[in-house]
């Protein structure tokens, strides 16, 4: 039998990420499946829309399981993943430089230095292989958080060409190297397989011992909403669908899931998109504070989808 992993008590996101559900994990944990890391019973966890992984290091803080697995489309962030989980000191030492660097500047030599490195981190994704490891990743996981720590709202955003375009936020005293909790994930990511690129290919680490969270980028709810360039392509309708095909093959594997979206219905009640997509499953509404959206007018109360394959509210 496959060794556990032991709950990491402090394992927390080490990134700020556009969709990261860290305000909703009371309410997801009401719709948690019974025998949720339980010899015999649910001992693997599978996330393919990793992002910040609120909810996997939430799990990893309460659970223990045999195997996980996780996956994302944005190939920079799967990199910072493999790399934290491959040679942790190594992104600390250079996380280490950076921040010296950067707190030894003033308020004005800080904003020409973040552009510095974005610029360098553009200026070097020609030459990365993100299918091999080199060592030159640990120094681009490095970036990836120092980016993501000093610029403008956390965002992780990339253009056309896969440039990292977000400007710098200026903020006081941002929280750059956390040592502690990057050891912390690294103990979490030991036994977690890692997988670059679209969601269906998680399919073949899910069997009938499997918890799978989805949550994919939001469909859009109004037009001008869409916040979905956390990476190169997009996620449309279509692929709203595909997801719903893998939602129902994993459901006769025997794997027990959950799905959560923005609910379309806060818009336009006629809008039954998740409820005809899901239909025969277990459909719950959360309230839900949205942390970015590009149109500061439409913060405020908005439903979140929790779908499932199983009843819920039994633990
Ligand atoms: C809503 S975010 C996930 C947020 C995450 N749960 C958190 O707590 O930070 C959606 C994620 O899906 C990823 N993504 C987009 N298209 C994808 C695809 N086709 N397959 C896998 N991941 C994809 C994005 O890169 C993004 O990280």
């Amino acid at each position: 039998m496959a060794e556990r992993t032991k709950p990491v008590p402090h394992a927390k996101p080490f990134l700020k990420w556009a969709g990261g559900k860290t305000q909703l994990l009371d309410e997801f944990y009401k719709h948690l499946p019974e025998g949720l890391g339980e010899e015999g019973k649910i001992t693997r966890y599978v996330e393919p829309f990793i992002g910040g992984g609120a909810f996997f290091f939430y799990l990893s803080r309460k659970f223990s399981f045999e195997k996980c697995c996780i996956g994302d489309a944005n190939e920079e962030l799967i990199l910072t993943y493999r790399v934290i989980q491959k040679s942790v000191k190594k992104v600390i030492g250079e996380l280490g430089i950076l921040e010296s660097a950067y707190f030894t500047r003033d308020e004005m030599e800080r904003e020409a230095f973040y552009y510095e490195i974005r610029d360098a981190f553009n200026n070097d994704l020609p030459g990365i292989n993100f299918q091999k490891y080199s060592p030159v990743w640990a120094e681009r996981a490095a970036e990836v958080i120092f980016l993501n720590r000093t610029c403008y709202n956390g965002l992780f955003r990339v253009n056309r060409d896969g440039e990292f375009n977000v400007p710098f936020g200026g903020y006081k005293n941002p929280d750059i190297l956390n040592e502690k909790n990057l050891q912390d994930v690294a103990q979490v990511l030991k036994n977690t397989r890692i997988i670059s690129g679209d969601f269906t290919r998680c399919r073949d680490y899910v069997d009938d011992h499997t918890f799978v969270y989805f949550d994919p980028p939001y469909r859009p709810i109004s037009q001008t909403s869409s916040f979905t360039s956390y990476s190169r392509g997009g996620f449309d309708e279509k692929d709203q669908h595909r997801l719903a095909a893998l939602f129902r093959e994993l459901d006769a594997k025997g794997a027990k899931i959950m799905l959560s979206n923005s609910d379309p219905r806060n818009g336009n009640n006629q809008d039954t998109f998740f409820d005809d997509l899901f239909d025969g499953f277990t459909i719950g509404r959360v309230p839900a504070r949205r942390m970015i959206n590009c149109n500061g007018a439409r913060r405020g109360r908005i439903d979140e989808l929790i779908i499932t394959n199983y009843p819920t509210g039994k633990i």
